[in-house]
């Protein structure tokens, strides 16, 4: 059976009440897979969603990371503080903080190496512009983003990490990438990691689509062979949708 990850990033969008909410709902559904679902929420949010969480199998997490334990990083939240609230995953170099925040592939594979060492799972994202893609050059701006990323990580750890391929061009926006579009991306991405590593790394790496998955579509990107979940924004905010996609991937 196919390893499936469903994670909910729930962007800068919710407050306590509606987040509450949204886990109660969530919960209600008696989902068989709980523990192939997890919610990345905003730090404001991560206590109250553990707390709501409680006795349930679904991970919960964080969208960012500092690298650094600790120290004069105003504004910023470190790996142990993460640690101390008991989440499970943390997304890493979405690229909405690759492109308003600076975040490079240096501080990408700095926080994916942090995270490792305290045990949370990372959620590295990659992904190409519209213009890349436009221009062919896809493939080697996802391989140059990988090599970079997973620089001095060991493949035993390596083996640990969920990539979430998002084309930019994807994200929000409504245009899904097409089922072969994703796959045939995310098959890349695994002989790329097979290519740094070995192959059996490469075969056991889960490998997610994001952009604009949603109830209606969620089906046909699970489906194909490389596609081990999906990382997902808009449809993530409201229960009901997410649940659809939870079952659907539990429905494989
Ligand atoms: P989307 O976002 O599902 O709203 O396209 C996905 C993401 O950015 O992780």
């Amino acid at each position: 059976m196919k390893k499936i990850l469903i994670a909910g990033n729930w962007k800068m969008n919710k407050l306590s009440a509606d987040a509450e909410e949204f886990i109660k709902e969530l919960r209600a559904k008696n989902l068989p897979n709980e523990k192939d679902i997890c919610i990345l929420a905003p730090f404001t949010l991560i206590a109250g969603v553990g707390e709501a969480l409680e006795g349930s199998e679904i991970g919960f997490g964080a969208q960012n990371v500092h690298f650094e334990e600790s120290g004069a990083f105003t504004g910023e939240i470190s790996v142990p503080m993460l640690k101390e609230l008991g989440v499970t995953h943390c997304i890493v170099g979405h690229s909405e903080r690759r492109e308003y925040f600076n975040e490079t592939d240096d501080t990408v594979n700095r926080k994916l190496m942090a995270l490792l060492a305290a045990g949370i799972t990372p959620i590295l994202c990659v992904g190409e512009s519209l213009e890349v893609r436009e221009g062919g050059g896809e493939q080697t701006f996802v391989a140059g983003q990988l090599i970079a990323d997973f620089s001095g990580i060991s493949a035993s750890d390596a083996a640990k990490i969920v990539i979430a391929y998002e084309p930019i061009w994807a994200i929000g926006t409504g245009r899904t990438a097409t089922p072969e579009q994703a796959e045939e991306m995310c098959a890349f991405i695994r002989g790329v990691l097979s290519g740094i590593y070995d192959m059996a790394t490469g075969d056991s790496l889960m490998i997610l689509y994001g952009g604009s998955m949603k109830p209606g579509n969620a089906k046909e990107l699970l489906e194909k062979p490389d596609i081990n979940g999906g990382l997902i924004g808009g449809a993530s905010l409201k229960a009901d949708d997410f649940a659809a996609i939870a079952e659907a991937a539990a429905s494989l």
